[in-house]
């Protein structure tokens, strides 16, 4: 007989029902007074849709098998080889030799959370580069644990040079600097080069985020002297949400390893996430959170698809779709968003809202009529975009297509009105 643990819900109900003798059924009856939920009864259902938002991203059945196979404990030597793959895995990805390289357990906001938890103490200055709402998010969460923030601020689809840089970098001495290297509520992609020397000269730590663009648009976090680079599993690498591979320089570890005050948040603490990673060089990795082994294997072998690849094919490969995507929306009529081609985030494009027409309404319609997903705007952008995401497996032609469709189609069938 099966273990009552592995028995469905409903099935182990009834077998507890004609189990048990009646005055103790009566007994857990009353004890119980709160009904199983119906929905609970009935099996999980999961539509099939077109995921070609700003993720998560629909991915490919070889991943989402790696999510499927046996649990084993995440303190199993089998578990910590996974680990060390990824670490591996996520080196190329970055381009980064930093032994200080290992993924959250959990999504985006965690490795943002877990970069300025441990490289900021409270009352020291930061500055952060806003230019849609992730700045707007790490201002907050450097603010919450005691940063003295400062920003460069730009409005949607803005960028900032590095002269505009280094001057905010010389007046608030920060001891981080952050960036977003996809701006997904915008659609841009920042260039990078110069600003990691110019960080070095005012003796500050860069913070990347490329929760957008790893994978999608070239980042090279040690020739391009990144201290700090974090990303995201559910974009173009392609993995369910989850996790969040990060990573740190010497210069970063100095700073967090060298703290006079404890990071706010224990479980984001690198003191221990370096231990359970296996990067403190002690001999034995302790128990300090338990890991989301399926979310480990399934980031493994996105990783895993990312190398076979290759890097650069993977960059070629969303540039080209989305050159395709974007000829096909202004051919649709529609305007792009960001207007210079070199600055468009090739994972997620921004389109204009086109004028007399209900952004939702567009939306809603291509949810009912074609089972897609594109998002609108997020935080400042909101309003201002629609933003159609072609990432890892939905990186293709024929899936650029299918998304001009659906937008032809919405455009023709909803009715012009006040947005
Ligand atoms: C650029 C960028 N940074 C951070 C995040 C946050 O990631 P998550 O939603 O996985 O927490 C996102 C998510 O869309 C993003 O696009």
């Amino acid at each position: 007989m099966l273990p009552k643990a592995l028995l469905s819900r409903g099935a182990a109900l009834a077998a507890l029902d004609l189990s048990l003798p009646v005055r103790t059924a009566q007994r857990a009856a009353s004890s119980v007074t709160i009904p199983p939920p119906a929905c609970m009864l009935q099996p999980l259902e999961v539509p099939t849709r077109y995921l070609f938002g700003p993720g998560p991203s629909n991915v490919s059945p070889r991943v989402l098998a790696a999510g499927g196979r046996p649990i084993i404990g995440h303190l199993h030597p089998e578990m910590y080889q996974i680990m060390n793959d990824i670490k591996k895995g996520i080196q190329y990805a970055f381009q980064t030799s930093n032994n200080m390289t290992l993924s959250m357990s959990g999504s985006g906001h965690t490795a943002m959370e877990c970069a300025v938890f441990n490289t900021v103490e409270p009352g020291e200055s930061v500055l952060v580069s806003i230019n849609g709402v992730w700045g707007e998010r790490v201002a907050e969460i450097a603010e919450r644990m005691g940063g003295k923030v400062h920003t460069l601020v730009k409005s949607p689809g803005g960028h900032f040079t590095n002269e505009e840089i280094e001057k905010a970098l010389a007046k608030h001495k920060p001891v981080l600097f952050f960036l977003t290297h996809g701006e997904s509520s915008a659609g841009l992609v920042h260039p990078i080069d110069g600003i990691g020397d110019l960080c070095r000269k005012h003796n500050c730590l860069f913070l990347v985020d490329s929760v957008a663009s790893l994978g999608a648009a070239p980042l090279l976090m040690d020739q391009q002297n990144i201290d700090i680079l974090y990303t995201g599993s559910q974009k173009a690498l392609n993995a369910p949400p989850g996790t969040a591979p990060i990573s740190f320089n010497d210069r970063a570890c100095h700073k967090m390893f060298n703290r006079k005050t404890k990071p706010v948040s224990y479980l984001l603490d690198m003191t221990h996430l370096s231990n359970y990673w296996g990067n403190d060089g002690k001999p034995a990795r302790d128990y300090h959170h338990t890991g989301p082994v399926s979310g480990f294997f399934t980031l493994r072998e996105s990783l895993a698809i990312l190398a076979e690849k290759g890097l650069e094919n993977s960059w070629r490969q969303h540039k080209e779709v989305a050159e395709y995507l974007w000829k096909g929306i202004e051919d649709l009529g529609l305007k792009l968003f960001i207007k210079d081609k070199d600055l468009r985030l090739p994972s997620v494009t921004t389109i204009a809202i086109p004028e007399g027409y209900n952004w939702r309404e567009l939306l809603t319609y291509m949810m009912k009529h074609h089972q897609m997903e594109m998002t609108g705007g997020l935080g400042p952008s909101i309003g201002m975009v629609i933003r159609v995401g072609l990432m890892g497996y939905n990186c293709s032609k024929p899936n650029a297509d299918k998304a001009l469709a659906a937008l032809a189609d919405a455009l023709k069938h909803c009715p012009k009105s006040k947005a």
